[in-house]
């Protein structure tokens, strides 16, 4: 096992990592990597938090090769854009992308409306507090839940959000940047109104995409032992 330890050492709480194994039935130490102090560590998580894409894909060696997997990895979403524009030809790979998720019963719940007008974008930027974001995309893909191809609500909602991740990723590949905006549909409505979408529309969310500004780009996820259990619920997956 791996785990934390705190010494005190001057009165002063230092941190071990220490690895134990079963040796003889008895569980003993058989290494440990100190740390340092507090500050020490907190300066040690911002490096971590700024991982290269290299070193997490060291930390995935099963994937070695895996586009898909690199791709995963390096998507973040992206809230600034430059003012270039996003070619036809990148469109039709992302909306294909979205296209080719899988739904239930292969049902296709999903519709996409484009937008690249100045002007519907700044009435679409006025339903959310994300004003900035979406008002400064060059493009936006409302992406919708079409009732009148629903089979099942949960699953239809399911493979809709399969369809954004995947054009999450063909974004991602494509060299662009997007992010998934969620909170726009408190204004839905609104939103449909503005893009003039029949009664059975139901939006789901609105894609701000475009060519990302260039900045380092970090977002936290829990660790698999905080997620996932072996077997049945209660025994922790340790890998
Ligand atoms: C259902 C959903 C709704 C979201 N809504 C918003 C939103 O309204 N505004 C926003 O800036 N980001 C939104 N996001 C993006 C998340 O904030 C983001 O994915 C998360 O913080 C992880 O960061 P990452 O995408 O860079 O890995 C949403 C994501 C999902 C999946």
């Amino acid at each position: 096992m791996v785990f934390l330890k705190k010494k005190l050492i001057n009165g002063k709480p230092y941190w071990y990592i220490v690895k134990t194994a079963r040796v003889d039935g008895k569980v003993k130490t058989v290494s440990q990597v100190y740390l340092g102090n507090a500050e020490k560590i907190l300066e040690m998580k911002r490096q971590c938090e700024s991982l290269t894409h290299e070193i997490r894909r060291e930390m995935m060696p099963v994937t070695e090769n895996s586009k898909v997997i690199d791709t995963i990895l390096n998507r973040r979403s992206v809230r600034e854009f430059t003012d270039s524009p996003v070619s036809a030809e990148d469109i039709n790979i992302i909306l294909n992308a979205g296209r080719w998720a899988p739904s239930g019963l292969n049902n296709q719940p999903w519709r996409f409306i484009v937008i690249r007008e100045k002007e519907t974008i700044m009435q679409v930027s006025e339903c959310t507090h994300y004003t900035k974001v979406v008002a400064g995309a060059p493009l936006l893909i409302a992406v919708y839940l079409d009732g009148e191809n629903s089979y099942n609500y949960t699953k239809d909602v399911q493979a809709v959000g399969a369809a954004i991740q995947n054009m999450l990723l063909a974004v991602c590949e494509l060299g662009l940047g997007a992010v998934w905006l969620g909170e726009i549909l408190k204004q839905g409505e609104k939103v449909n109104s503005i893009l003039e979408c029949p009664e059975s529309f139901e939006l789901m969310a609105v894609l701000a995409i475009g060519e990302p500004v260039r900045k380092e780009r970090t977002s936290p996820r829990k660790e698999l032992n905080e997620l996932v259990f072996e077997e049945k619920y209660g025994k922790v997956w340790e890998g």
